[in-house]
């Protein structure tokens, strides 16, 4: 069955152009090709369609973890399932995979998946944390570590990386991507999956990765989980699909299909996408696995009367492999007699699903991700957890430190450590924390405990809870300020209120955690404010009282020390924001890369865009944080100034630490296209560089800028650098820039 695509003429126009690489990491790809034939050639329509079947473990009977439930037992043993997800542990993945390879018919090995989002066991930061850290090397090496937990621990399969971009902080689930910009987003996805699989899938301490939520899954409109989300086809290749693009070329095994329509066609139905773009142009060749019941949803989305014809239109548009629920189990054999799905086409599904395994390594050693003895040497071991500390520090991000209030001086004589957050062992964990455990992490007050001297006075207050409502603790928090040389204070949310399902309609502190904030302030004691969320919240009022403000996310089991390396200097600050900050939810979606319009906004004109009650800035702008050391930019060099569409600019500026302390900056490059066929945003972000420099040392950085780098969607949607002339920007973040000017000509 053919569809219509979704977006025809540009289909055929980016399918004729090759500028799509192949994904690459597909190893013994000839043998792998020769044994899935032989395996296609005697498998029953039965066997085939449970490759494609995946189902949660059901049973929670004698192993200390879940296990296969009796009857997922025998459905294994008859080769109706392929893969199993939401098991874990050595002994019960061995177990299942025991049924499969001993029991079935045909012995194809499973699939075990979890989501293994920022951790397995030793739990980091979340990816928007870890985005912050805008180091992609970091990045790729916490993930190998949470491959390697999870693989000692059985676990072949993690549903990520989230690559879904988001401009808007009410959607919960921006806590588990990389923030606003397609480059960054890109760059993150990319180290994701190369962390996850390593080198080699086939490794025993690889897993495959999922790239999620194909696509656009982030544009949920008002920023409500699982809402339409309807956008230009400009956008959606612009800024959307490009990390999804960019995780396939690093190899990505799996991609997850969306629960989201786009402009009317729902990604798991949706044939333009799962077959036009990501298999006909990108090349995909792995497997797609739709999100969790998102098959049987094609009913309430009203593309589909019945199970029957949702199974259908699932398949036939390309989601190979069914997440719970059980549509294809029941309905593609019946749906294969009636001629309504080809068998070419299930073919081809399960080669996909069976490439997989063979790149796993499955076919030479099914238990090769499941060992006792690495699940004990592996799991949690000191070196993760240094790990899990470094990428901490470096997640955080410094807001304001007025008077250069941090850091504070470990001989300060006493602190009051206050907040809900202050002493929460659960929240920071973080959502999606797969088996991060409460009794794993170090709580603020615990890190601030271990980085003074024993001399040092801690008061602790909670104040209040995260959303509750009761104030009689708050009396208690300013009689501690009142008592301490400086206050350390916690707020936030807790970790349940970002991930799925978990959008909020406001971005203010949740219950009456504000109150705490103004009475504490109201002590003139020195407070360093920190932020515990999983999104930007509106601070206003807190930016403009309070001296010292850290956004720390949810940073996972080492938060309390890495916080605690901030606040006393053993660690210099160097994270960025990967989204802009608003002053308030009212500003939503405003995001650094928009477009100008034709009145852009004069905070003192009334005709203009903007709101009447509101600058027209952001709180803090995308790629913003502060070190404890100063950075000075010079001015910006251009060479060549005049470049055709096959040339590239060196683009050069010297940097220099104009403080006291030696500190990691990272220096952004932003490029704006003047005059365009179409409108162009305002900048994009195009590169950037972390440098290292001690007190008074200054640095030359260059940046090498491709034409190709200028490519965009011209007025005919081909995808073109259109000469003219460009801006460069410069500097610490997306606002703060030194800038210089170059032109294209035609060549
Ligand atoms: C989420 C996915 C997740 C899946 C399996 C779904 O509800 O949207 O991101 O991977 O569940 O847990």
């Amino acid at each position: 069955m053919t569809r219509p695509p979704l977006f025809p003429a540009l289909i055929i126009l980016l399918t004729a152009h090759s500028l799509f690489a192949q994904p690459r990491h597909w190893p013994g790809d000839a043998r792998g090709e020769r044994l899935i034939d032989s395996l296609i050639r005697v498998m029953t329509i039965d066997e085939k369609v449970g490759q494609l079947v995946q189902y949660t473990a059901k049973g929670r009977d004698s192993l200390p973890g879940p296990s296969v439930s009796a009857e997922q037992g025998e459905l294994i043993a008859r080769g109706r399932i392929g893969g199993i997800f939401n098991l874990w542990g050595a002994t019960a993945t061995r177990a299942a995979q025991k049924i499969a390879v001993e029991r079935s018919r045909l012995k194809i090995p499973l699939l075990f998946g979890l989501d293994v989002i920022h951790g397995y066991r030793t739990t980091f930061p979340i990816p928007l944390a870890e985005a912050s850290s805008w180091d992609t090397a970091m990045v790729e090496q916490d993930a190998r570590v949470a491959a390697a937990e999870a693989a000692a621990s059985g676990v072949n399969w993690t549903f990520a990386p989230m690559v879904d971009i988001a401009r808007d902080p009410r959607w919960g689930r921006i806590a588990e991507g990389s923030g606003e910009d397609p480059l960054l987003g890109s760059l993150m996805a990319a180290a994701r999956v190369r962390g996850f699989q390593g080198g080699d899938p086939a490794s025993y301490v690889s897993i495959a990765a999922c790239a999620k939520h194909f696509a656009a899954y982030g544009g949920a409109e008002g920023g409500r989980d699982y809402n339409t989300v309807d956008m230009s086809e400009r956008t959606l290749r612009e800024v959307y699909l490009p990390p999804y693009k960019a995780a396939v070329d690093a190899g990505a095994l799996t991609v997850m299909s969306s629960f989201n329509e786009i402009g009317g066609v729902p990604a798991t139905g949706n044939h333009a996408l799962l077959t036009g773009i990501l298999r006909n142009e990108w090349g995909f060749r792995g497997f797609v696995v739709s999100d969790w019941m998102a098959i049987t949803e094609l009913i309430p989305h009203g593309v589909a009367r019945d199970t029957l014809a949702a199974a259908a239109l699932a398949f036939n548009a390309g989601t190979d492999a069914d997440m719970e629920s059980g549509a294809y189990r029941l309905f593609l054999p019946r749906l294969l007699r009636e001629g309504k799905v080809t068998s070419p086409l299930l073919d081809e599904g399960v080669r996909r699903l069976l490439r997989v395994k063979f790149a796993l390594g499955l076919f030479d050693d099914p238990y090769r991700h499941s060992s006792l003895e690495l699940e004990r040497s592996t799991i949690l071991s000191p070196d993760n957890i240094a790990r899990a500390r470094d990428a901490g520090r470096r997640s955080i991000v410094l807001l304001k430190n007025a008077g250069g209030l941090l850091p504070l001086s470990k001989n300060i004589r006493s602190v009051a450590v206050i907040g809900p957050l202050a002493d929460d062992r659960a929240d920071p964990l973080g959502p999606w924390d797969a088996l991060g455990r409460p009794e794993d992490v170090v709580t603020l007050l615990e890190g601030i405990r271990n980085a003074v001297p024993s001399s040092t006075r801690l008061l602790y207050a909670r104040g209040c809870t995260i959303e509750g409502a009761d104030r009689s603790g708050i009396a208690l928090a300013v009689e501690a300020a009142n008592d301490a040389d400086a206050v350390v204070l916690a707020v936030g949310e807790s970790s349940a209120m970002s991930g799925e399902a978990a959008s909020r309609s406001t971005l203010d502190l949740p219950g009456i955690q504000n109150a705490l904030v103004e009475a504490v302030a109201s002590t003139g004691k020195p407070v360093v404010l920190v932020l515990m969320n999983g999104r930007p919240l509106s601070i206003a009022w807190a930016e403009a009282h309070i001296p010292a403000i850290m956004e720390t996310w949810f940073l996972g089991v080492q938060t309390g020390n890495a916080i605690a390396d901030l606040l006393f200097g053993d660690y210099n600050p160097s994270g960025k924001l990967p989204l802009t900050f608003l002053r308030t939810v009212g500003q939503v979606p405003f995001y650094y890369n928009h477009k100008n319009t034709g009145r852009p906004p004069v905070d003192t004109s009334k005709f203009t865009s903007r709101y009447s009650d509101l600058p027209s800035s952001p709180l803090f702008p995308f790629g913003y944080g502060l070190s404890y050391t100063t950075f000075d930019y010079g001015s910006v060099t251009l060479s060549p100034e005049v470049i055709d569409t096959a040339g590239t600019v060196a683009v050069d500026v010297r940097v220099k630490n104009t403080g006291t302390r030696r500190g990691e900056e990272v220096v952004q490059l932003y490029v704006r296209q003047d005059v365009g066929s179409v409108t162009r945003p305002v900048r994009e972000l195009k590169g950037f560089q972390r440098i290292i420099l001690a007190p008074g040392e200054s640095r030359r950085v260059e940046f090498s800028l491709p034409a190709r780098d200028l490519l965009m969607y011209d007025d005919s949607m081909r995808r073109v650098v259109e000469p003219g002339t460009f801006t460069v920007y410069v500097g610490t973040n997306s606002r703060d820039v030194t800038e210089g000017h170059f032109k294209v000509r035609e060549r």
